[in-house]
């Protein structure tokens, strides 16, 4: 599926492909006479969008009800299928119905930016990885993520965005762990949410995937996922249970794979009772590209739309299904209703896209801002901030520093403006080929320090890089894990024998720092051989201004790590990949058609990523929520409020720059919970002057105390003594007190 998904033969047959636009599919034979909207009741805007829904669907004739439960086809995304002649290329389709002014609704892959701009010259910020946004810790820089993509889509002509991702990082080298908000399910779903708002605030349809337990690439269209409902509760579900009540979102996507025997889209835990009865969700379900199985299961189980609608298990035969009665007219009417409302509710038909010129000016801003905020230094040891005056000789090695900046593959590519910058051809993205966006590091350091002598070195040649590192004053090392739907990484250390980049760097200069634009956690067996180490994620567009500006101390970095990076793959609840051949090191998903479905047990339950380290007793390299500042905070006077469920302390500078500190709170639940970890709760970004102190206040949600009590289906909060801590760091909690809840 994914090898013909690629979007490579587009580069040849684009051409063609315009110009053969079909007609194709209900929607395009319509007439497209604007109709008379004053005899339509529900074009009432002071009307709730359950009661508009409610009068289009009275209107509505069978065949125009299937039309909008599926997509039409491949489209775009494969070479050779029909494309509407009103589909705005983008991943998906569907028809509107026109005589009841009910729009097309134009679905565009966009989880970090919008995918194949390229496609119709058009031009798309490339925002940080959503991991690196996680890394902010800011739900305000969530929310305008969201709105840049929302109002590139609006411009473009599309009214929903497919993206939201939220799958928590429970293994690591997970492929696609960019497009996530990382492993903790309370900072991933609050992100998400905020993420998924902005996309709302610009009348965009949001959308939040994959839905659920598609923690990994290998196999994935075949694993089945077990885990008992207590733990998918408290950790994978509690992620899209957070998001989908900060946000309401209009659709939310299910997955390819399996879960406790079912696949993801016609499972009716995940989407009848969790989602929709639990979660009260009122958007609806659309199957991830052709992970649709059934007719009658899917649609009774929860799936609402077939996407993208070419397996057409939601066309014909659910028709005949609803005829024959194996599917009640009911449930049709269910799965329209939810679209037609979520399209009510996000302003999509009262205010429609209007193309405009994207404004690439303010998205680099707006991509640097976030940057800057995403960046997670990790190790310093006394060599930043550079001062210019101070760098006269600057070996540059690796990473193509000197042209731009790594972005991460498969449905989340975005093109780069005037082609890849390492390999500039027309057309759009490759599938498969890593894309660097021009943002030269080169260029911006250089603008920082004019007088320094800046060389470039790509490091190929690991002795010629470190005779440049040796007559140099600093040297700073560019090292890149490329990461893409479609396979994961085969383990946690840096592709392309670049440990030993660094090791030769490192004993050639002892001013070495390493910058890493990587997909998720890595290893580095090299930590204490270097000065410093920069994480900035797949930094997106302003990557490389953002950078430069943490490097010489503009910016004071702030971020902290969304994820646990641990020393090495055998610390890992799963030392191997799930389903890779280690032998081979090609994942199953690259051998789709001699993959058999295999089980995979989560034996690690809830405890993802930081949880499982305190469990195991085990010592990160570095941990989650992890950062480090040009200055410095200590935390005091910590109390909490028994009645109000309140934490107060005080954060105070004690360094003498400027800074942001991401203060958080963690609960260890009474010994009755059986939990051998403890839990983050509560955060708050404390912004601070030198010598500054401010007293923060946090209210603990409930939710996040609670345990799943499964016999009940229901959180429960249980009575006893909770212990919080509040600190800098998973592992960095000096403050401690007592929390007395009471039934
Ligand atoms: C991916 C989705 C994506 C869809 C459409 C699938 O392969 O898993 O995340 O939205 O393709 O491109």
């Amino acid at each position: 599926m994914l090898r013909n998904k690629s979007l490579g033969g587009l580069k040849t047959t684009s051409l063609f492909v315009v110009l053969a636009l079909a007609s194709f599919g209900p929607g395009a034979a319509q007439a497209q006479a604007t109709p008379d909207t004053s005899k339509m009741p529900w074009m009432n805007k002071a009307l709730a969008p359950d009661e508009r829904a409610n009068l289009v669907l009275g209107q509505m004739t069978l065949d125009e009800k299937i039309q909008m439960v599926h997509g039409t086809g491949w489209g775009v995304l494969r070479k050779g299928a029909p494309i509407s002649a009103r589909s705005n290329f983008g991943a998906g389709f569907m028809a509107g119905i026109d005589r009841l002014n009910i729009p097309d609704i134009n679905l565009a892959d966009s989880a970090v930016g919008i995918r194949m701009a390229a496609y119709q010259s058009r031009y798309s910020t490339l925002l940080p990885s959503t991991l690196g946004a996680a890394a902010s810790w800011n739900p305000d820089s969530a929310f305008l993520y969201g709105s840049v993509i929302g109002r590139e889509l609006r411009a473009q002509g599309f009214n929903m965005s497919i993206g939201g991702g939220v799958n928590i990082t429970r293994e690591p080298r997970n492929g696609r762990n960019f497009e996530y908000a990382g492993e903790d399910p309370v900072l991933a779903g609050t992100m998400t949410g905020y993420l998924m708002n902005g996309v709302k605030s610009q009348h965009v349809m949001s959308d939040i995937k994959h839905y659920a337990l598609n923690d990994q690439e290998t196999g994935r269209t075949v694993v089945n996922v077990l885990l008992d409902k207590k733990a998918m509760r408290e950790s994978d579900l509690l992620a899209f249970e957070i998001a989908i009540g900060i946000s309401d979102p209009s659709g939310v996507m299910c997955s390819y794979n399996l879960v406790e025997g079912d696949w993801a889209c016609e499972n009716d835990y995940l989407l009848n009772q969790v989602l929709k009865k639990d979660f009260k969700f009122k958007g609806w379900v659309l199957s991830d590209w052709s992970a649709t199985h059934s007719t009658v299961k899917a649609a009774l189980n929860g799936l609402d739309q077939e996407m993208p609608g070419d397996d057409n298990y939601f066309g014909p035969p659910l028709k005949k299904a609803i005829e024959s009665g194996q599917v009640p007219m009911a449930r049709l009417d269910d799965m329209v209703h939810r679209i037609l409302r979520s399209m009510f509710a996000a302003g999509v038909v009262d205010d429609p896209p209007v193309r405009t010129v994207v404004d690439p000016f303010r998205g680099l801003e707006e991509a640097q801002h976030i940057a800057e905020e995403s960046i997670v230094l990790l190790k310093n040891d006394h060599v930043l901030p550079l001062k210019a005056s101070q760098s006269s000789s600057i070996a540059l090695i690796g990473g193509h520093a000197d042209v731009g900046v790594l972005s991460g593959g498969g449905s989340a590519q975005v093109d780069a403006p005037g082609g890849n910058a390492i390999d500039p051809r027309s057309g759009g993205s490759v599938w498969g080929k890593p894309v660097y966006f021009p943002s030269s590091p080169l260029k911006f350091i250089h603008q920082k320090t004019p007088q320094a002598n800046i060389q470039y070195i790509d490091g190929q040649d690991k002795a010629a890089a470190a005779r440049l590192a040796k007559s140099s004053s600093l040297a700073i090392v560019f090292v890149t894990q490329w990461m893409s739907e479609g396979h994961d990484s085969p383990t946690l250390s840096l592709p392309d024998d670049q440990d030993a980049l660094v090791e030769a760097i490192a004993s050639a200069n002892p001013n070495t720092i390493v910058v890493l634009e990587n997909g998720g956690p890595v290893s580095m067996l090299w930590a204490q051989h270097v000065k410093g180490i920069i994480e900035m994620w797949y930094p997106g567009i302003g990557g490389a201004q953002a950078l430069s500006n943490i490097l010489f101390g503009d910016v004071n970095p702030s971020g902290k790590l969304p994820v646990t990076f641990a020393r090495s793959d055998a610390d890992l609840p799963h030392p191997i990949v799930p389903g890779l051949d280690p032998v081979s090191k090609t994942t199953l998903e690259d051998h789709q058609d001699k993959v058999r479905p295999f089980d995979l047990r989560y034996t690690e339950g809830a405890r993802v990523g930081y949880k499982w380290f305190d469990a195991m007793n085990k010592q990160p390299l570095f941990p989650f929520g992890f950062g480090l500042s040009y200055t410095n905070y200590a935390y005091s006077n910590l109390t909490v409020d028994d009645t109000q469920r309140t934490v107060h302390f005080t954060v105070r500078n004690t360094g003498s720059s400027e800074g942001t500190e991401i203060a958080q709170v963690y609960v260890a639940l009474p010994a009755a919970a059986k939990e051998d970890y403890k839990r983050m709760v509560a955060w708050q970004r404390v912004k601070l002057a030198p010598g500054e102190s401010k007293a923060v206040t946090l209210k603990l949600d409930p939710l996040y105390l609670s345990v799943f009590d499964t016999d009940k289906n229901a959180w429960q909060l249980l009575s006893g003594d909770y212990k919080v801590m509040a600190g800098a760091s998973s592992r960095e909690t000096p403050l401690q007190a007592t929390l007395h809840i009471q039934p």
